[in-house]
């Protein structure tokens, strides 16, 4: 991006903490990414990394008491840290919208899934009922959704996974926003379905000229569908850039983990794929140091008492890791992933 131009999302030093044990924890910690027009950027990590923490965070969604968000994260220049709660509702759903991780909190199970979505629809648009479902009907059709109409007409327990997953980005999508936020949208949902809608997300650039922030913690989304990825580790960004130069040369022995434990695109597929040993530390157990310490194959002594700052590592790149100029340098990739965004 030329250094002239605002991003569309700039989010920097974002921290989110919630009051535990008679003082603050922090659940996200120093945050800082870029969202450009018409771009999809990937947020990836384990369970429990903060990847919907930071996106309720950016939406104002998170309703915990004495929860605490610092930092900042403009939206074409506008900051959305601390923004009035009903400006900020006014932005949520016609230039930022959420796929939510569960279909099922986008939608209230008493209402047909048309309905709800002709009262996003009318909620910011001045169109009489007949008009809105008009749209709506449309909508399902452009999201692939088969007999559109009678559909609209269904509840949301009537509609299979992939189909609710589909009328989730329609209603996502019901006010053209600038920005779709995607949090695991394909999770639940079998690999000829998640085929489908990485394709209609990848579409939305040229059919809606949306961006999107796809949240998954699958690193074969992320190859498939990503410009950029930002890798997150218990709460804190370990590594950041473009997603084809993180796959050929992951900085991060985290990184690299989660590269080696997803299926190669091309050949044949190893009966057992690595899994990394342990879990990730919840944020009230993570450690002084690298949070990544206790199951990283590489740590030494420098990495333990704080953790490492982000440095930048290569255009565009950012890794929160003192190798290799501390500890051993990580052995180069076998195979660079194909990467298709
Ligand atoms: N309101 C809250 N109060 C306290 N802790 C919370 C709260 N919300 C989330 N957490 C904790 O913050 C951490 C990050 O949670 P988050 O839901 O962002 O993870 P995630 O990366 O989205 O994981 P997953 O892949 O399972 O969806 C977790 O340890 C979670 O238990
Ligand atoms: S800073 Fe140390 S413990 Fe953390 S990932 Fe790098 S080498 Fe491993
Ligand atoms: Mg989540």
């Amino acid at each position: 991006m030329p250094a002239d131009r605002m991003p569309l999302l700039d989010v920097r030093n974002l921290c989110v903490s919630v009051p535990a044990n008679g003082g603050m924890i922090r659940l996200v910690e120093n945050v800082s990414f870029c969202v450009d027009e018409a771009e999809i950027v990937g947020l990836v990590g384990e369970s429990g990394s903060g990847k919907s923490v930071t996106a309720m965070a950016l939406m104002g969604l998170i309703d915990s008491p004495g929860v605490q968000v610092r930092g900042s994260a403009r939206f074409r220049g506008q900051e959305l840290v601390g923004m009035a709660p009903r400006a900020l509702r006014a932005l949520r759903g016609r230039d930022i919208a959420m796929i939510f991780q569960d279909p099922m909190t986008a939608f209230t199970p008493v209402y047909t899934i048309g309905w709800q979505i002709d009262e996003q629809i009318r909620a910011h648009e001045r169109l009489s009922r007949r008009a809105a479902r008009a749209r709506t009907v449309q909508l399902l059709a452009e999201m692939g959704v088969p007999d559109p109409a009678r559909t609209a007409q269904r509840y949301p327990h009537q509609l299979s996974g992939g189909l609710r997953q589909r009328a989730m980005i329609a209603m996502a999508l019901s006010c053209n926003p600038t920005l779709l936020i995607a949090d695991e949208p394909t999770t639940a949902l079998d690999v000829t379905v998640q085929a489908q809608i990485l394709e209609l997300l990848r579409g939305l650039r040229h059919s809606h000229g949306s961006s999107v922030l796809l949240i998954t913690h699958d690193m074969g989304v992320v190859a498939q569908t990503c410009a950029r990825t930002l890798v997150l580790y218990s709460g804190r960004m370990a590594e950041s850039g473009p997603t084809s130069t993180l796959f050929a040369r992951p900085a991060h022995p985290y990184t690299a983990a989660l590269l080696d434990s997803i299926p190669p695109l091309d050949g044949p597929r190893p009966p057992r794929l690595p899994a990394i040993a342990g879990l990730p530390p919840t944020p009230r157990e993570r450690p002084a140091g690298c949070a990544f310490g206790p199951r990283c194959a590489h740590v030494h002594a420098t990495c333990l008492p704080a953790p490492p700052a982000l440095a930048s590592i290569g255009p565009g790149q950012q890794a929160a890791c003192v190798l290799p100029a501390e500890g051993t340098p990580l052995p180069p990739r076998a195979t660079a992933q194909a990467t298709r965004p």
